[in-house]
């Protein structure tokens, strides 16, 4: 349960309108709410109607402006239809989030070429798509952000994620050359990379068969994330307050990926530094 009170001043994005795709569930359903709450007006894009309805009642009957397109990101056309419909429904673009993403667990050598299709067509053309649709809307304004959620999989070679681990480096890479092409048009463009979640499709996805127990314990901050935590982070990132940062990657995972197997345990490096000093003595 999300309880921490926001550090943030409520009218951080006031006026500012956002289009978030992926926005009725999770972390982007956090992620757009926070951002309501502190003043923006919404868009959420999704394929589902039924939930993006749904959030959307959620969302206005805490008194924040919010509206939804049911479209799917990987259909070129389907993503100027959710920029036309924000454009119609509140008058310009200020922020899109980008977190309509796909994943499964599957070894790779089992891995259909459509299964792998099907990910990276979700996550980098996906995320393609609704930039360029955006890009007319967004330098109109003077600062304008793009957001990307991607991941932590990547760093390092992750079992089972190699569709997703090829999607979200992708995602990474079009970051850095938006905010670089960009830049001069007042757009910025920033990457969230989340690590275990909890509550999220994504770690019922990934982390399945009590498998999600472990991963605390391994956190160095002793905790799996919050949506709430991911939602701060991209309010900080959104906001003037990081009007200089740009075609940055974000890691939101207390120190997860960092961690390495820890070979030598405490005690035999008690026991090994304890031999040592008694060879010196001799
Ligand atoms: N393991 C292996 N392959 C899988 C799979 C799984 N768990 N789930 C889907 N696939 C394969 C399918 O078999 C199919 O390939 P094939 O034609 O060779 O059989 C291909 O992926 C497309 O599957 P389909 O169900 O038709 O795709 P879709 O567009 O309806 O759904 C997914 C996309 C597969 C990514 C689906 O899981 C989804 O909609 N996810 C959105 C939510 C999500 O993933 N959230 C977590 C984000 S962290």
């Amino acid at each position: 349960m999300n309880t921490k009170q926001s550090p943030f001043r409520q009218d951080l994005l006031q006026d500012k309108v956002v289009l978030v795709t992926g926005g009725g569930t999770g972390i982007c359903y956090e992620i757009a709410q926070e951002m309501g709450r502190h003043g923006a007006r919404l868009m959420l894009m999704g394929r589902r109607r039924d939930v993006l309805e749904k959030a959307c009642q959620n969302l206005t009957s805490q008194g924040i402006k919010a509206n939804f397109f049911a479209g799917d990101v990987r259909q070129y056309s389907e993503a100027e239809q959710a920029v036309k419909a924000t454009l119609e429904h509140f008058g310009g673009l200020s922020i899109l989030v980008n977190g309509a993403a796909g994943n499964f667990l599957c070894p790779t050598d089992v891995l259909s070429a459509n299964g792998f299709k099907t990910v990276i067509d979700i996550d980098i053309n996906g995320t393609f798509n609704m930039c360029r649709a955006s890009f007319e809307l967004l330098k109109k304004n003077t600062t304008s952000v793009i957001l990307n959620i991607s991941a932590t999989l990547h760093y390092q070679g992750t079992p089972m994620q190699a569709h997703v681990m090829a999607a979200k480096a992708g995602i990474d890479a079009l970051g850095r050359n938006l905010a670089c092409e960009w830049g001069p048009f007042g757009i910025r463009v920033v990457t969230i990379a989340p690590g275990a979640i909890e509550g999220t499709e994504g770690m019922r996805r990934l982390a399945p068969l009590g498998a999600s127990e472990k991963i605390a314990a391994e956190v160095p901050l002793r905790r799996m994330g919050t949506t709430q935590d991911i939602a701060h982070a991209a309010l900080f990132l959104s906001s003037e307050a990081a009007s200089y940062i740009t075609g940055e990657v974000l890691v939101v995972d207390g120190a997860q990926w960092l961690v390495k197997p820890n070979l030598v345990s405490r005690e035999m490096w008690e026991k090994f530094s304890a031999m040592e000093k008694a060879q010196k003595k001799n």
